[in-house]
């Protein structure tokens, strides 16, 4: 009796240490003071104009190089996992669409947002409403940071969003917001999607050059 009331003590504090744990990555002092991330202001002192532009981009490029953004625009149709970007485990092929293939869609394991593995809060399946493989012809893996720019630039390559609307995606977007509330278990992207958001407009506004 004593050791049963004391089993479902410790579900409780378990369940409750996860919620804290995934509410409070939220409001968590990083987001205030954004951590390995520069503001635009760092960049000021570079002059030259194409000069600053590249250097914002290579800046958020921290960030669009990270595996959080990585592991959903890979070159095949695989998503990986994890800071060392393996194979998605189990096996796992996004269809063309990106939603997964016939009978097994993404949403049927990753819900609209980051649960919580067996009620633990260290490890997490991740989730998003709009989970999806992004499409091939946004690949990022493999290309250098220069070739990631002039792709997501092209209107032909980037969803046919003029430069508005991608430096939109980037600071509202949901799903990419997901890269700085990845879930118990997973770092996240660098900085906050504000500072990240803030980076783009500024790499716009000089002109939105891109690294060599
Ligand atoms: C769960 C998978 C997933 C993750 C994680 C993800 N993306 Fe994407 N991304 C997509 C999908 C799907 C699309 C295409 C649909 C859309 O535009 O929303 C996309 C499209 C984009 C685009 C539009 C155009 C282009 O040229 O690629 C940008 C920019 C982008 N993502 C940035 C990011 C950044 C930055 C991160 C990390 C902070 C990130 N994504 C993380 C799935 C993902
Ligand atoms: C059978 C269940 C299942 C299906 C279906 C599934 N996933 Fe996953 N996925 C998982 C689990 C569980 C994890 C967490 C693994 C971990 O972090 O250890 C995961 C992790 C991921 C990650 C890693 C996130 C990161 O940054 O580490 C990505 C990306 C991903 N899934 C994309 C997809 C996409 C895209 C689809 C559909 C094409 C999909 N998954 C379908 C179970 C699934």
């Amino acid at each position: 009796m004593r050791a049963h009331t004391l089993m479902m003590l410790t579900g409780v504090v378990a369940l409750t240490g996860a919620v804290a744990l995934s509410s409070g990555q939220a409001a968590a002092p990083k987001a205030v003071t954004p951590q390995g991330l520069k503001p635009v202001s760092a960049f000021t002192a570079i002059a030259d104009p194409t000069a600053r532009s590249q250097a914002l981009f290579v800046e958020a490029g921290k960030v669009i190089q990270h595996p959080r953004c990585m592991n959903c625009h890979p070159a095949d149709r695989t998503p990986t996992q994890g800071m060392a970007m393996k194979p998605h485990n189990p096996p796992m092929k996004a269809g063309e669409a990106g939603h997964g293939v016939p009978g097994l869609p993404c949403l049927s394991c990753h819900h609209a947002k980051n649960v919580p593995a067996m009620g633990d809060n260290i490890r997490s399946v991740p989730g998003d409403p709009k989970w999806a493989l992004a499409p091939i012809e946004m690949a990022w893996q493999g290309r250098s940071l220069g070739q990631i720019c002039a792709q997501i630039k092209d209107p032909a390559r980037n969803g046919g969003k003029t430069l508005a609307e991608l430096h939109h995606h980037m600071a509202e977007d949901h799903l990419v917001g997901w890269g700085w509330n990845p879930g118990a278990g997973r770092e996240p992207a660098p900085g906050d999607q504000k500072r990240f958001g803030e980076l783009i407009k500024a790499w716009i506004d000089t002109g939105a050059a891109c690294p060599a």
